[in-house]
């Protein structure tokens, strides 16, 4: 691989941030093509490019979309919404035609396929954050992946993974923080965290004036209840399960 001259690129990338407003300026057919291609040289399983990227600029369409996020404004506010999604349609029918015995109507291929997606998607971030646009990814995407099959007409084989929102950025938010490189890196092999280790890593989050303000808005006691008790709830993390692999079952994977 030629390497870059310069440390550009790690500094640019050391400088990302999800953008969540977006200016009216649309994106020119050509860049987003191009974004598109580059994309598309992500790694992927076999080469079998086992993904599908529907690219939504229509209003109307992104207001159908627009409950299925929760009614995140992003969804109708950025000029492009692209769902990423796990797709072994193609390849199958393909298959049929050529008298191969396509076996991908099951969950290992499901995962193989989810991974296609999630890398082209985040290729395709890095690639617009380099020519200057902000995206906002949106999780929203497995949440609610059954009304997102019907409104994009998504056939068998085919299951949206992640959204993400692109356009020309109306915001230019502070970086956000991460834990210290210790925590989430292991030498060899995994070194399990001990009680003190886990009140060291978490410590600087937990004693900024940020995370203060935000635990005592949401009237917990502490950080990880915000994320167990208000976010990521336990409930509903059991019922958009549920409601996934339902979807991993109408779509013919599971
Ligand atoms: C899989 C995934 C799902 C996400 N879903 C949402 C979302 O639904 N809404 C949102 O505003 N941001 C979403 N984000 C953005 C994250 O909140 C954001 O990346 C994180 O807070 C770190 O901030 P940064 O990207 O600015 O560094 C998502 C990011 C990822 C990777």
């Amino acid at each position: 691989m030629p390497k870059l001259k310069s440390k550009v690129m790690l500094e640019f990338l050391n400088q990302r941030r999800t953008i969540r407003k977006y200016t009216d300026k649309s994106i020119d057919a050509e860049l987003m093509n191009r974004l598109l291609e580059v994309a598309c040289r992500a790694s992927n399983t076999g080469n079998m490019q086992a993904y599908s990227i529907v690219v939504t600029t229509d209003a109307e369409i992104k207001q159908q979309l627009a409950p299925a996020h929760f009614n995140q404004p992003m969804t109708t506010q950025a000029p492009a919404v692209l769902t990423f999604c796990a797709d072994f349609n193609r390849f199958t029918k393909w298959c049929e035609q050529r008298e191969a015995d396509a076996g991908y109507n099951n969950f290992q291929s499901f995962i193989a396929s989810a991974i296609d997606a999630l890398l082209v998607a985040q290729t395709f971030a890095i690639a617009a954050e380099s020519e200057g646009l902000g995206i906002c990814y949106l999780g929203t995407t497995t949440y609610n992946a059954g009304e997102i099959v019907d409104i994009l007409q998504l056939p068998k084989l085919v299951v949206p993974i992640i959204v993400i929102t692109v356009g020309y950025p109306a915001e230019m938010p502070e970086l956000t923080d991460r834990l210290p490189l210790e925590a989430v890196v292991h030498n060899d092999v995994y070194k399990d965290f001990t009680v003190e280790n886990i009140d060291r890593l978490y410590a600087e989050k937990e004693n900024s004036e940020f995370y203060k303000n935000f635990v005592a808005e949401n009237n917990k006691q502490t950080l990880a209840q915000v994320f167990t008790d208000v976010r990521y709830t336990r409930k509903n993390n059991e019922f958009f399960s549920e409601k996934f692999i339902e979807v991993l079952k109408k779509q013919g994977f599971f």
